[in-house]
């Protein structure tokens, strides 16, 4: 046997990944990858930038390019996180490959073996996975409606996370949770953060899309509130909103974290692909993100409403859930005694799959709930699914 290294001994593949590769049956209707269906993706639009670009910037795109980033995606990049108030002018952009390898490199810069970092529970499972890859002591804290419950945040940072390097929270449109925080509940969050040592990572690839045009107010990053009461690492991503396969994503943070960032990035991969910067740079530089991103709410929040709809249908009066205001998700929670590994059994079986509630826990044990996403279904097949699943649930209740 090879001996590998602490940091990857306690990996383990995620249940999300297995699944994909045993629901390849045509027939099953899946809710269980968090992606775009192929079919919305800006395919005519990326072509039409493609051809039109000069073959110097073409060829450039064939190149290396600066570990930071490709410089006119970092300034058009400037430009629309700046459009979202957020401070450009006295932090630094470094452009990752995917959120993902954002907080990959926080994690890096920050966690020592043993070194604590609290996230919510659920969590992205992508999250957890970083910290644990540096042998973080990772303490789940629970959610609820309007975000992570203060008294169990306070609980814990007095207590198993006494002393906690990072907070990782994805407060807009939560993956695996469907919600997003309430102003009031950032407001405390940030009051109480006030002073304590601790960086805060603010993960936002969904906060552009939100339903309905009053939510938008609500996707205000935390990051945008000045002076900041702790250090906000705000990550986010090209992945929701153009499409995961560019593999790119940012980080705005102090100089101070994004120089150590850069030196971090360029052992791992020297530089994002720089032909999708290119891509991506001229998709905001000629204005096609907001028709684009407009198009996609409507389209999100009509599957939504269709899976939301066929739950209210079919579901047991046991099942809840909050409805989402925007993003990819809908999160069940079912009675205690309900192992959802069992309902998963049995609804494959009749054609339809969804992940796990462990896979987004911590610690790997809740089991009592199932992430819906309902951003790559075709609409004509959420109804079934919805309806195979809640079959499946009655089985076995
Ligand atoms: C909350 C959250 N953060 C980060 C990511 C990572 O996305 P990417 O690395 O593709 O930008 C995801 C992807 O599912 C996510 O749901």
């Amino acid at each position: 046997m090879v001996d590998f290294s602490k940091c990857v001994s306690e990996m383990r593949t995620s249940e999300i990944r297995d699944l994909m590769s045993v629901a390849i049956r045509p027939d099953i209707i899946t809710f269980a990858g968090g992606m775009p269906n192929n079919d919305l993706f800006p395919v005519k639009e990326i072509d039409e930038i493609y051809n039109g670009l000069d073959d110097s910037v073409k060829k450039e795109g064939f190149q290396y390019g600066p570990t930071p980033g490709y410089p006119p995606l970092i300034e058009s990049l400037r430009e629309y996180l700046r459009s979202k108030n957020l401070p450009v002018d006295t932090n630094d952009i470094l452009i990752t490959a995917g959120s993902l390898q954002a907080i990959n490199i926080i994690a890096k810069l920050f966690i020592n073996p043993g070194d604590k970092v609290i996230t919510e529970n659920p969590c992205f499972i992508g999250g957890t996975s970083a910290f644990k890859s540096y042998q973080a002591d990772i303490t789940g804290v629970p959610l609820d409606a309007d975000g992570i419950i203060m008294e169990e945040l306070k609980r814990a940072m007095e207590n198993e996370a006494k002393g906690a390097k990072i907070l990782y929270l994805s407060p807009y449109f939560h993956n695996p949770a469907g919600i997003i925080y309430s102003r009031q509940r950032k407001e405390q969050l940030l009051a109480y953060l006030k002073g304590k040592e601790i960086i805060l990572i603010e993960d936002d690839p969904y906060g552009e899309l939100y339903f309905n045009p009053e939510d938008e107010a609500l996707t205000v990053p935390m990051k945008t509130i000045q002076p900041e009461p702790v250090p906000i690492c705000y990550t986010g991503s090209f992945s929701k909103i153009l499409g995961p396969g560019m593999r790119l994503g940012w980080l705005l943070a102090s100089p101070e974290i994004i120089n150590k960032a850069q030196l971090a990035k360029q052992s791992m991969d020297a530089c994002s692909s720089t032909f999708t910067q290119v891509l991506a740079d001229q998709f905001l530089r000629q204005g096609k993100m907001k028709p684009y991103v407009e198009r996609l709410r409507k389209i999100y929040a009509r599957r939504m409403k269709i899976m939301n709809d066929s739950l209210l249908k079919n579901m047991p009066p046991e099942a809840k859930w909050v409805v989402p205001k925007g993003g990819f998700y809908i999160w069940i929670t079912l009675p205690e005694n309900i192992d959802a590994k069992e309902i998963l059994k049995e609804s494959m079986a009749r054609g339809a799959i969804f992940v796990i509630g462990k896979t987004f826990d911590p610690l790997g044990k809740k089991n009592n709930t199932l992430r819906l996403a309902f951003s790559h279904t075709p609409e004509n097949e959420i109804e079934r699914g919805v309806k195979i699943i809640a079959e499946a649930l009655k089985a076995r209740l």
